[in-house]
């Protein structure tokens, strides 16, 4: 039984909603509180099970690299000053055992693309991907990744990470239809991207979290532009349900889209409430603002 071992981050979209902090930084650098978000999706990644961190990067990779690769000036630095508990912080990125491999996206072509280049590392296995842009803080701190992870090894077929969306937003989205529209997982029987809210078949959104099998591979060689002009990872599953059993899972815990301002303040504000060291003094803050 093969299991997921590989986690596929692809990193190198424009981010252009957040010009000008993503002129020279990609957005998946950006913090929420302390952490990037890129963090967040590795340390879901690591507690699903995966050994294997794919980063299909693109311009001004390396703050990504460098994030998650020894730092030896700062580490030798706090050494000196007997900083201890920074040290296993900055050490702690990347635990022991998981590996890190870079692949560049020469052309922001679409995510459909973004994933067809992790191909030559995945092989035929089936591999989770992870856009780092929607935080996901799993139910009862159980990873949504881990999850999605446990759906697809009782199914063994490809699982994609949905939520119910109001009617008017699935143009934002890739939206399912289902076999029946009760209970966590479902079978999908189409998919779309970003339909109006007139033509949308529900309000079932893929947000970005996905396990595919190896087989999506062939069917993203094969893709033609979609919306948007993009190579679009939807219509690669579009195509790869017409081969084999795709489910949905409606996971448990909530999303914010950091891809978007709004989104990215609601989840800074949230973590910053839970965060220990300043949750409390936060929330204090924000009573006496009258928030
Ligand atoms: P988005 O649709 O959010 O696009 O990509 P974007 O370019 O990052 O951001 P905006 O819309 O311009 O603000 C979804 C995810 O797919 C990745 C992005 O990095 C993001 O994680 N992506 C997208 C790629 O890696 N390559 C692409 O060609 C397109």
């Amino acid at each position: 039984m093969k299991k997921v071992t590989k986690a596929v981050f692809p990193v190198a979209g424009l981010g252009s909603r957040f010009l000008p902090a993503t002129k020279a930084s990609p957005k998946e650098m950006m913090p929420i509180v302390d952490k990037p978000l890129i963090q967040y999706a590795v340390e879901e990644a690591v507690s699903a099970g995966v050994t294997d961190l794919v980063f299909i990067t693109g311009r001004s990779k390396r703050a990504i690299e460098d994030h998650f690769d020894k730092a030896y000036e700062l580490e030798t630095e706090l050494q000196m000053r007997n900083k201890a508990e920074l040290l296993k912080i900055v050490r702690d990125t990347v635990p022991k055992g998981v590996n890190c491999i870079y692949i560049r996206q020469p052309e922001a072509l679409g995510l459909g693309h973004a994933v067809l280049c992790a191909a030559p590392v995945v092989g035929d296995e089936p591999f989770a991907v992870l856009l780092a842009d929607d935080l996901l803080d799993g139910q009862g701190g159980e990873p949504v990744l881990k999850q999605m992870v446990d759906v697809y090894n009782y199914n063994r077929c490809s699982v994609l990470g949905v939520m119910n969306v109001p009617r008017e937003d699935t143009k934002q989205y890739g939206i399912v239809s289902t076999e029946r529209d009760v209970g966590d997982v479902q079978r999908v029987t189409g998919i779309v991207e970003k339909p109006k809210p007139e033509d949308a078949p529900s309000t079932q959104a893929v947000v970005g979290r996905y396990v595919l099998t190896g087989r999506i591979f062939d069917h993203l060689r094969n893709l033609k532009p979609g919306a948007g002009g993009e190579l679009q990872l939807t219509d690669a599953i579009a195509s790869l349900l017409r081969e084999e059993a795709v489910l949905s899972y409606q996971f448990k815990g909530v999303r914010y889209d950091c891809g978007s301002k709004f989104g990215y303040l609601q989840a800074t504000v949230e973590l910053g409430l839970k965060h220990p060291e300043v949750g409390a003094a936060f929330a204090e803050y924000l009573s006496q603002r009258g928030l």
